[in-house]
C-alpha cells in the first residue's frame, strides 16, 4: 500500500486531528513546576491512549528520579509487518512545555488553544497555545500520520517497526533520560535510527532537516559577600557589592571581538568549512527581515567577529547570561547593599565541545577572579552535549524524500542553535544518528508569549511523516 490512502486519510479528517490536538494542548504539562505534576502525567497517558488507538503496544514508564520528582516516558511499539525490511526508527518527542509566564502578555489564555486566522503579509491560520509548536503541535504530526495509516491500512505504524518514546522532562533539562537510557539500552538500542520533530524549517513552504543542534552548559552562580544586608551610605565604596563584583565579573566573560574569555573555550571547537560557509550563506536567509521580526534594526546583528548571522548560531559557541538577580527590587528606592548576588549563565556548544569540561573551566575561571572577601557558590544544572549527525545515511535520504513527495519541495540541510539533550544520550549511549525533521518557523514565538503552530506547518508534517513509513518500507535494513 502506498502512503496516498494515509494522506487522503489525513486531509478528510484534518479538523478531528485538530480537535486532537487542541485536547491535547488543554493539559498544562508544565515539568519545571511540580505542582503541575498530575497535569504531565495526564498528558503523557492522553498521548499513551492516542498510541493505543493507532494500534501500538504502549507502556507508561518511570524514569526513578532520586528526589520522586519525575515525570513519565511514555514507550509504545509497533512491530512492524513480515515483509518489513526497513529499519527499527525510534520516534522521539516530548509532551511537556515550558511555563506560560508572563501571562499578561498572551492575547488567549495558554492552555486555551484557540484557531486564529491568517494574518495578510504574515502569520498564517495558526493554533495559538502553549506547546502548540514545542513539541505537542509536532509530535501530534507524527501522531495523526500513525493514526492515518492505521485507519487507512489497518497496519499499526503503518507495518513500520517503530519504537515511539515521549518525553517529559525536555523542556525542564531531560534531567532523568540519560540514566533511562541507560537502563533501556538494550531495548532502545535494538533501535538503528532516531526521528525528532521538534526543530524548524528554513521559512514559510521550505521545509528541512536540521543536521546539528548545539549542546548547552547551563549554570548558576552565586556570589556572596557581607553576611547581612547593609546601609550603602555607610558601607559602599569600603566593602565589596556583590552585584557590582558579580557584574564585573561576568563582564570579562567577554573580549573586544565578543570572543569567550575562558581559557580553553574554544579548544575542541570543529572550525566550520568554506563548503559549509559557502552553502549556508547561500540559502538566501534574510537576516534584516529576521531582526524586523522581533524589533531591531539591521545594526544589531551582532555576535563574534568574522563570523555571519547564521554562522554565529548554527556553527559557533556562545555565552549568554539568561538572568540576575540581587538586591532591591521593589518599587520606589531602598539603599542597600545586598549580602549576596546571582546569575544563571549558559553556554551553547559546537562539536566536540564537552558541557561538563565547559562547566568545570567557567567555575575555575569564576574561582580566580574572586572578589577579596567574597564567595562563590556553583550549580551546574543539566545542559546536553551538541549533535551533529550524519547528512548521508539511507534513513535520511528516505526522510528527504518523503518530504519532498509530501511537501512538493526537497528540504533543505540547515542547523539550529537550540538544543536537544537526547540526540547527543542516544549517539553516545547507544551510538544512534538522529534525523531532525521539523515544522516550525522562525516567528512561532517558542518558549514566549502567543507560541502558535501554523496549520500549513502541521499538514507538511503530517504528510511528511505519512510518506516516510513509505520511504521507510523500501529501505534495507
Ligand atoms: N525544541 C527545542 C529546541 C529547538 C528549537 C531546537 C528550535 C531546534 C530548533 C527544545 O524543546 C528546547 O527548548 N530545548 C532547550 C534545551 C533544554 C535543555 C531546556 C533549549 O534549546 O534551550
Ligand atoms: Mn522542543
Ligand atoms: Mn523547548
Amino acid at each position: 500500500m502506498t502512503a496516498d490512502k494515509a494522506i487522503a486519510w489525513l486531509e478528510s479528517n484534518e479538523s478531528e486531528s485538530i480537535d486532537r490536538l487542541m485536547a491535547w494542548l488543554r493539559i498544562p504539562s508544565i515539568s519545571t513546576d511540580q505542582a503541575f505534576a498530575p497535569d504531565v502525567r495526564r498528558a503523557a497517558e492522553w498521548s499513551a491512549e492516542h498510541l493505543r488507538e493507532s494500534g501500538f503496544d504502549v507502556s507508561i514508564e518511570e524514569t526513578g528520579d532520586p528526589a520522586g520528582d519525575g515525570h513519565p516516558i511514555v514507550l509504545a511499539s509497533s512491530a512492524g509487518s513480515d515483509d518489513y525490511t526497513g529499519p527499527h526508527v525510534l520516534f522521539y518527542g516530548h509532551y511537556d512545555v515550558q511555563p506560560p509566564d508572563p501571562l499578561e502578555l498572551w492575547e488567549s489564555p495558554p492552555f486555551e488553544p484557540v484557531l486564529a486566522p491568517a494574518i495578510e503579509n504574515g502569520p498564517g491560520e495558526r493554533i495559538v497555545a502553549r506547546g502548540a509548536v514545542d513539541d505537542k503541535g509536532q509530535v501530534m504530526m507524527f501522531l495523526e500520520a500513525m493514526r492515518a495509516w492505521n485507519e487507512a491500512a489497518g497496519q499499526a505504524g503503518g507495518g513500520v517497526r517503530w519504537t515511539v518514546l515521549l518525553e517529559g522532562e525536555e523542556e525542564s533539562g531531560s534531567a532523568n533520560l540519560d540514566r533511562y537510557i541507560e537502563q533501556n539500552a538494550e531495548r532502545l538500542g535494538a533501535c538503528d535510527v532516531c526521528v525528532i520533530s521538534d526543530t524548524g524549517m528554513l521559512g514559510r513552504g521550505r521545509p528541512a532537516i536540521t543536521y546539528g543542534v548545539r549542546g548547552l552548559a547551563y549554570t548558576e552562580v552565586v556570589l556572596h559577600g557581607p553576611d547581612q544586608d547593609l546601609h550603602s551610605g555607610l558601607w559602599g565604596g569600603k566593602v565589596p557589592n556583590p552585584i557590582s563584583e558579580l557584574t564585573k565579573v561576568l563582564a570579562r566573560l567577554w573580549d573586544d571581538q565578543r570572543r569567550v574569555t575562558i581559557p580553553g573555550f574554544y579548544d575542541a571547537v570543529r572550525s566550520l568549512t568554506d563548503g559549509e560557509r559557502a552553502e549556508w550563506g547561500g540559502l538566501g536567509i534574510d537576516v534584516d527581515a529576521a531582526l524586523r521580526g522581533i524589533g531591531l534594526p539591521p545594526e544589531a546583528s551582532l555576535g563574534e567577529d568574522r563570523f555571519t548571522f547564521t554562522e554565529r548560531e548554527w556553527g559557533r559557541p556562545t555565552c549568554d547570561i539568561n538572568g540576575i538577580i540581587g538586591g532591591y527590587t521593589g518599587a520606589g528606592a531602598k539603599t542597600v547593599i545586598p549580602s549576596h548576588a546571582s546569575a544563571k549563565v549558559s553556554f551553547r556548544l559546537v562539536a566536540d565541545q564537552d558541557p561538563e569540561a565547559i562547566t568545570r573551566s567557567f567555575f575555575a575561571w569564576l574561582e580566580e577572579r574572586t572578589p577579596p572577601g567574597c564567595r562563590w557558590e556553583m550549580i551546574d544544572h543539566s545542559g546536553g552535549p551538541p549533535a551533529t549527525v550524519a547528512t548521508d545515511s539511507a534513513p535520511l535520504r528516505a526522510a528527504a524524500s518523503a518530504i519532498e513527495r509530501a511537501c512538493g519541495v526537497p528540504p533543505a540541510m540547515i542547523k539550529s542553535g537550540g538544543s536537544i539533550p537526547v540526540a547527543g544520550m542516544l549517539k553516545e549511549r547507544l551510538g544512534l544518528e538522529t534525523i531532525f525533521m521539523g515544522f516550525g518557523l522562525e516567528d512561532d514565538r517558542m518558549h514566549s508569549p502567543n507560541e502558535k503552530f501554523e496549520l500549513d506547518c502541521f499538514r507538511m508534517g503530517a504528510r511528511s511523516h505519512a510518506c516516510l513509513v513509505e520511504a521507510l518500507r523500501a529501505l534495507p535494513r
